[in-house]
């Protein structure tokens, strides 16, 4: 879709990126290292510096006490961290559970490693997980569930009661979580994110999965990380070793300083997040599409069946090239797509794009 918007010039509310840019001080910390020399192989996994920083935030936020010799890898982008945790974890013929919808790059990872999706529908119409279906799908085979919090498309989040019902599931069983939170700073209304790693039972049966790229809008430097119990470390890195190895040794730097530096920036970035939620909703109010405020994550969801009997992708289609603005159909997040007409927005970008994209929405 960010492909399609540029080739018709049209404004790109799909691909979840800001069009505003990362702090100047982080940028000027990454150029001062990549002069300074920072320019070789880093350790496998992830610099001492950096490691010691995401300890400390893990324990701050969520009072997780990780060994950042032991515990804590850094990766390039979240999805590499994805990939090694189900590689490192599923061999063919295991079974894997995933929620319909869900972020793309599970289930190909999934498949390269033998394993079997099994897909459990989010119950409409808000996307709520469940548990008792997610109960009736275990099996023998089951290894992993794979969850996501916030949850990107939809803008949901797990609650406390919903990570109790995860470890009630499991508690009988040889299964590991792998869980996605990359989205950890953005979730709104006065709610907290809940990680697996401040859940007593769930923290050490968990990868949980974090992204710098999208805490410090820097989607493009692909730096993120892994925090998991050493057990569960020692198998993910067997994997990271022959997949990345390492990642960038200089933005690793410039991030370690800048977490320092700056801690105000994730503690603000809720409320950031929240006021863009906030303007872009208003300005599609008088639209016909038909929303609930997102949650968390920055997408929010949209149903358009007042505008058009199209499916998603004729839809998104026809209004990023007849009508300059592209959006995500929510189908291909989808194994099996319910009949419904809802496409994601993202509303990471300036307010003024919003603006010039809600002038055009509200004509629909
Ligand atoms: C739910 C989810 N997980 C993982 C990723 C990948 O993150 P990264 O860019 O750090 O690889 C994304 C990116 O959009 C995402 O939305």
């Amino acid at each position: 879709m960010s492909k399609m918007a540029q080739d018709y010039q049209a404004i790109n509310l799909s691909q979840g990126f800001p069009d505003f840019d990362c702090p100047e001080r982080l940028k000027e910390l990454v150029a001062h290292y990549l002069h300074d020399r920072k320019n070789q192989y880093p350790p496998m996994v992830g610099i001492p510096v950096l490691r010691d920083r995401i300890a400390e935030k893990v324990q701050g936020l969520y009072g997780y006490s990780a060994n950042p010799e032991t515990e804590v890898t850094v990766t390039s982008g979240a999805t590499e961290a994805l990939f090694d945790a189900i590689q490192a974890t599923v061999a063919i013929g295991d079974e894997v559970i995933v929620f319909d919808p869900a972020y793309d790059s599970y289930e190909p990872a999934i498949q390269l490693s033998g394993g079997k999706a099994i897909r459990i529908p989010l119950r409409l119409p808000d996307y709520s997980v469940d548990w008792n279906q997610v109960e009736s799908a275990i099996t023998a085979r089951t290894r992993l569930i794979i969850i996501n919090t916030p949850h990107n498309p939809c803008g949901t989040i797990l609650t406390k009661a919903d990570l109790d019902h995860l470890a009630t599931v499991i508690r009988n069983h040889d299964i590991l979580v792998l869980s996605d939170e990359v989205y950890e700073h953005m979730v709104f209304d006065g709610q907290q994110h809940q990680s697996v790693l401040g859940h007593a039972e769930l923290k050490s049966k968990s990868f949980a999965v974090f992204s710098f790229g999208k805490t410090y809008h820097a989607t493009g430097w692909k730096l993120a990380y892994c925090v998991a119990s050493p057990e569960l470390t020692r198998e993910f890195r067997k994997v990271h070793q022959f997949v990345t190895f390492t990642t960038s040794s200089f933005v690793q730097y410039g991030l370690a300083d800048f977490m320092l530096e700056c801690p105000q920036h994730a503690r603000q970035l809720p409320r950031f997040y929240e006021q863009k939620r906030d303007t872009f909703c208003k300005l599609i109010a008088d639209s016909r599409f038909k929303f609930k405020p997102s949650q968390g994550t920055y997408f929010q969801l949209v149903d358009y069946s007042a505008i058009s009997t199209d499916d998603d992708v004729t839809f998104v289609n026809r209004m990023t090239q007849q009508h300059g603005v592209a959006a995500i159909p929510l189908s291909p997040f989808y194994a099996i797509a319910p009949a419904t007409k809802i496409i994601r927005f993202c509303f990471c970008k300036d307010d003024s794009t919003l603006e010039k994209a809600a002038t055009i929405l509200r004509s629909l």
